[in-house]
């Protein structure tokens, strides 16, 4: 039952971390900390639409993930494949949009396809967007919108007067979050207090909620208990109240 009341983010995202930690507490390879995941992720994705969040947003490999071992890396693009595939009739069925944002140059040419038929199938969805963040970091992501702006600016000369008048929210059109609201709660598993890259510019006025529990563990129950915080969360804007 959606309490009319209390006060829900529209758009909730979660940094999933500790897959590694969790598979080595169990004494197993990391890589099933990542497939434990999955069902954390899908556990989300049904607390989202039951909780009333609109846009639930998942940070589910870095630009700096590249650097992992390439065994790791390779499963969870394959993760990635069989996940979409398993999971694409239940979310659209169930009104789920589903985006994939992030540097999508650097994903191999079937991870592309699936991500291109999935987000072609469900882009009429409206029940919950649910976005993926994939090969995404910050900095990357407000570096390719300068780039974009420069190179159009070249192209287009004519242009330089509403380039000079650009705001925040004229520039927040060219990053792959356009359209998208920015995060009212980002939460993080797994006892790390950092942002590790994540939505730099997106994340200028989120709450933030942290929790020693390890993404292969953050099932329905923890995600309530994040919703239950956000709602007791008084957000000023550097105003006084
Ligand atoms: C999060 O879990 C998943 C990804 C970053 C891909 P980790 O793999 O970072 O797990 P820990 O932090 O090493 O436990
Ligand atoms: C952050 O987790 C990235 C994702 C969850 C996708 P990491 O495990 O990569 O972050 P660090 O290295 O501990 O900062
Ligand atoms: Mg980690």
């Amino acid at each position: 039952m959606i309490n009319e009341t209390k006060k829900v983010p529209l758009h909730m995202s979660i940094i999933m971390d500790g897959n590694g930690r969790w598979a080595n507490e169990r004494g197993k390879e990391r890589v099933y900390g990542h497939f434990e995941g999955v069902s954390s992720v899908r556990a989300c994705v049904e607390a989202a639409v039951e909780n009333g969040v609109r846009y639930l947003s998942l940070f589910a490999f870095s630009e700096e993930n590249w650097n992992r071992p390439s065994d790791e890396v390779s499963t969870l693009m394959g993760l990635m494949v069989k996940a979409m595939a398993d999971e694409m009739d239940s979310l659209d069925r169930n009104g789920v949009r589903f985006m994939v944002l992030g540097n999508r140059e650097r994903l191999d040419p079937e991870l592309n396809a699936t991500i291109d038929a999935c987000m072609a199938r469900t882009s009429g969805n409206e029940v919950l967007t649910l976005i993926i963040f994939l090969s995404y970091s910050g900095k990357w992501d407000i570096l390719q919108a300068a780039k974009r702006l420069a190179l159009e600016l070249a192209e287009c000369p004519e242009k330089r007067e509403d380039v000079s008048n650009l705001d925040a929210d004229g520039f927040s059109r060219y990053l792959v979050t356009d359209g998208i609201p920015d995060p009212d709660l980002i939460v993080r598993t797994s006892g790390e207090y950092r942002l590790s890259n994540y939505l730099l510019w997106q994340g200028a006025y989120s709450e933030f909620y942290f929790t020693e529990t390890l993404w292969p563990d953050f099932r329905k129950e923890e995600f309530a208990k994040a919703v239950e915080s956000y709602a007791k969360r008084d957000r000023r804007y550097g105003k006084v109240k």
